[in-house]
């Protein structure tokens, strides 16, 4: 269900809101109620009291007279993460003016009436600072990768659940469509499939598309979406025909996590980009896949481009930076450059020392990053 600025916010539609930090059911009518009477307050004083006395409800039932904390069956909730509750009544209690309070506390009844998004998420942006598991900044340095349901890590140049999940909530809506055109062990699928979004996947290697498809497959399915692996070429293979078959002829998010050209050679299939003769083959395979894609990503939406840099005969390769410009080259607009740490690949793990020996000696750095680039489709 898409949550636009009409419909409420409830435990139904709720998403994306982190409840780590503990989360406060209020009875919503009755909440705001409270709210619109403070405000007709006319002194500072009595409002501090007031408020004084919300705070104090919820954190104690007991002393909840007037049913905030009363959630009825049929009557409409409101979840908010406890610590921001908590901050924004701070705020009112420390305002030095009647304006201040009264502005504080408008700002806070708006934020649990109303609920605004944008075009391209669901994120709440009255409550943006419940939202802070959503990364924002350009350099992610991610300890561990997500090991929960099905994602088991198994293949061998997968990425980290966090980056299709990351991608998705800052770039789609629930019920939204995603394709990923090198879906390899289904990491974005399976993604798809926890945040509510329909996921398509291409995948060159036969063997590898259906061990996808078997993994994607336990996971839970709660929102009954869609999760189609297609085994096939990305450059050629038909996509319109992919999305006819679900009455659809547009995505809203792209994902392309290509070989790093022959960093890891996927297969002996000479249309694997793996196995590109040389740098300029492996752009030009890249581009033909960006091509067969772009015209089926919805306009204003985002295509995010993960890929790493390799060293060849003594030199630094750009591949991520001319990757980026393969992209730019058909149009697209550049939104962001994330760097992201590089977890060591198990290849390299056990040459660790072999490694740093070599960049001593070699005059280089050892890879500890790779790119998240971000692009967005130009138009409306
Ligand atoms: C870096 S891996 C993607 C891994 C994926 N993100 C995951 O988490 O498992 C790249 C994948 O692209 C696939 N591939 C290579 N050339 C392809 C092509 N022409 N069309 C579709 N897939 C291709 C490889 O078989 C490999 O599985």
């Amino acid at each position: 269900m898409r949550i636009n600025n009409t419909t409420q916010l409830t435990l139904e539609n709720i998403e994306a809101i982190p409840l780590t930090y503990g989360a406060v059911i209020l009875n919503k009518e009755k909440f705001i109620e409270a709210l619109s009477e403070v405000t007709t307050l006319n002194d500072l004083s009595s409002i501090k009291n007031r408020i004084f006395l919300l705070k104090d409800i919820i954190t104690n039932h007991k002393k909840d007279q007037e049913g905030i904390l009363n959630i009825d069956a049929n009557g409409d909730t409101v979840s908010l993460r406890r610590d921001v509750l908590t901050s924004e009544l701070n705020q009112i209690l420390e305002s030095q003016t009647l304006e201040r309070a009264n502005y504080y506390l408008n700002r806070l009844k708006e934020s649990i009436k109303k609920v605004k998004t944008s075009k391209v998420n669901d994120i709440n942006l009255l409550r943006w600072k419940e939202y802070d598991d959503i990364i924002t900044d350009s350099l992610w340095v991610l300890d561990k990768r997500d090991t929960s349901g099905a994602h088991l890590g198994w293949y061998w140049g997968n990425f980290i659940p966090q980056i299709p999940h990351q991608m998705m909530l800052r770039y789609t809506k629930k019920g939204d469509w995603v394709l990923d055109t090198f879906v390899g062990s289904g990491t974005t699928l399976i993604e798809c499939r926890r945040l509510g979004r329909n996921g398509i996947g291409i995948e060159l290697n036969q063997e590898v598309a259906q061990k996808a498809k078997e993994l994607i497959e336990k996971e839970q399915n709660k929102n009954n979406v869609i999760s189609e692996v297609v085994a096939g070429d990305s450059r050629v293979i038909d996509i319109k025909h992919i999305l006819n078959k679900y009455g659809i002829d547009k995505v809203q998010l792209l994902i392309m996590h290509p070989p790093y050209h022959d960093i890891i050679k996927f297969s002996k299939d000479e249309r694997d980009l793996s196995n590109a003769e040389n740098t300029e083959e492996f752009l030009k395979m890249f581009g033909a896949v960006v091509d067969n894609a772009t015209p089926y990503l919805e306009k204003g939406r985002y295509f995010a481009l993960v890929i790493g840099d390799k060293y060849s005969k003594g030199e630094w390769i750009p591949l991520g930076f001319y990757c980026m410009q393969e992209v730019l080259k058909r149009g697209y607009l550049l939104k962001s450059i994330i760097v992201k740490n590089f977890e060591e690949t198990r290849g390299k793990r056990n040459q660790k020392e072999l490694w740093r020996y070599r960049a001593l000696v070699g005059g280089f750095y050892i890879f500890k990053h790779e790119y998240i680039m971000l692009f967005k489709k130009r138009g409306r």
